[in-house]
């Protein structure tokens, strides 16, 4: 079958990644149920933990390596020969196995975390992807920092490991430090500057201190990565990872980038209240694509608009992403068309006078109450003669 250069893989950290925010913790029946969504969902590869990190760690990727058939089951190491050693044992169920090795690659971590030098990491680097790749094809290589990375040594360091077996090269942004047009400069030279390339995929995994996680993973994208990394929601170390449900959602509604995937879109709200109950993680109701004011118009001006053509404020449709509906919110910025849309779904039809008072009776309650509900409006109806059914 002819590879698809247009085809964007998706890869899921929630259970990894995500999983190591304080207060997220899962049990392994609960990631075995997240990672059942995540397959019916089309994620293409699920990361399911670091084995080597806790015993518990290490049962979880082996059962959910059991649970699923269809996504890559990945696992974390550093580049230690025992860390990989339990990678492999813990993915011996997986259809699909995937070892995700790596190493720092900015001076920073090299000096400072590992004490070491340019030549030694690389040299670790290349031997962790050389042992990695005595137990399964699957090798994804990641250049830890790579945000920081001198761009001639991360290029280096990219095309060493793929010649000893990388299939997948993850140049993560590890402290959300990129600009938009940093990171994806980064994508194009390595694109363009490794020699061997064509033999790896590049993979973006950023993470969001400056709230550019999404706009760098879509950078990233548009420069020639093809597997972009991420979470449900967003969740992640400190202010977390690229939320996985808004670049899917950015290359579906942005056609003309030609980049497509194999998500079910349609399940995105279902999994993102799931994520977020089972890892007690609210979803800030302001969340673009599964918060819950994500589809609601409340000020009279949109509210006006988007009656006469929803698509005058309403660039996604909810039930593309499993949302409940669109919903026309009543408060005391409201207008008048607002109120009558609302009336005609409870069954009262009214003339313009009869209109005109029912509005002024509704904005005197709209002031003193935050949001109207189907109740407070029969109320303000009782006595009203129009009533229909
Ligand atoms: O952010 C990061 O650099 C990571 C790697 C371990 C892939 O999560
Ligand atoms: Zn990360």
């Amino acid at each position: 079958m002819l590879h698809d250069p247009n085809r964007v893989y998706v890869f899921d950290t929630t259970l990894r990644d995500g999983e190591q925010v304080p207060g997220c913790q899962l049990t392994t029946p609960e990631k075995i149920e997240i990672a059942r969504e995540l397959e019916s969902l089309g994620i293409d590869i699920i990361e399911a933990g670091f084995p080597a990190s806790s015993p518990g760690d290490f049962q979880s990727v082996v059962e959910i390596a059991k649970a699923v058939t269809n996504p890559t089951v990945c696992a974390l190491t550093r580049a230690h020969q025992k860390d990989i050693d339990a990678a492999a044992e813990a993915l011996k169920y997986a259809k699909h196995p995937r070892i995700h090795t790596g190493i720092g690659s900015s001076d920073m971590h090299i000096r400072t975390k590992f004490n070491s030098t340019r030549e030694e990491i690389l040299e670790r680097a290349v031997a962790a992807v050389k042992y990695a790749k005595k137990f399964v094809e699957d090798i994804e290589f990641y250049a830890e920092d790579a945000g920081r990375a001198d761009i001639h040594y991360l290029a280096l360091m990219v095309e060493s490991v793929i010649a000893a077996g990388a299939t997948v090269v993850n140049i993560p942004d590890t402290n959300g430090y990129c600009l938009p047009d940093q990171y994806g400069s980064k994508i194009r030279f390595l694109k363009e500057n490794v020699k061997n390339i064509d033999k790896a995929i590049i993979s973006v995994h950023c993470h969001n201190d400056l709230g550019l996680a999404t706009a760098n993973s879509v950078a990233g994208l548009q420069n020639g990565a093809r597997q972009i990394e991420g979470t449900i929601n967003g969740i992640g170390e400190r202010a977390g990872n690229t939320s996985i449900e808004e670049v899917v959602m950015i290359l579906k509604t942005h056609h003309d980038l030609g980049l497509h995937t194999n998500i079910n879109t349609k399940q995105f709200y279902e999994l993102s209240r799931m994520v977020s109950t089972q890892m007690r993680m609210p979803v800030q109701p302001n969340k673009a694509i599964v918060g819950a004011n994500a589809f609601a118009h409340s000020s009279g001006i949109h509210q006006d608009g988007f009656l006469k053509n929803r698509e005058n404020y309403e660039i996604i449709r909810p039930e593309d992403v499993g949302f409940p509906s669109a919903s026309i919110v009543l408060t005391a910025r409201s207008g008048r068309h607002a109120l009558k849309f609302h009336l005609e779904r409870l069954g009262y039809t009214l003339n313009k006078e009869e209109l005109a008072d029912a509005y002024a009776r509704f904005l005197t309650l709209a002031d003193s109450k935050l949001n109207i509900d189907d109740e407070d409006l029969k109320g303000l109806m009782v006595g009203q003669l129009a009533k229909v059914q």
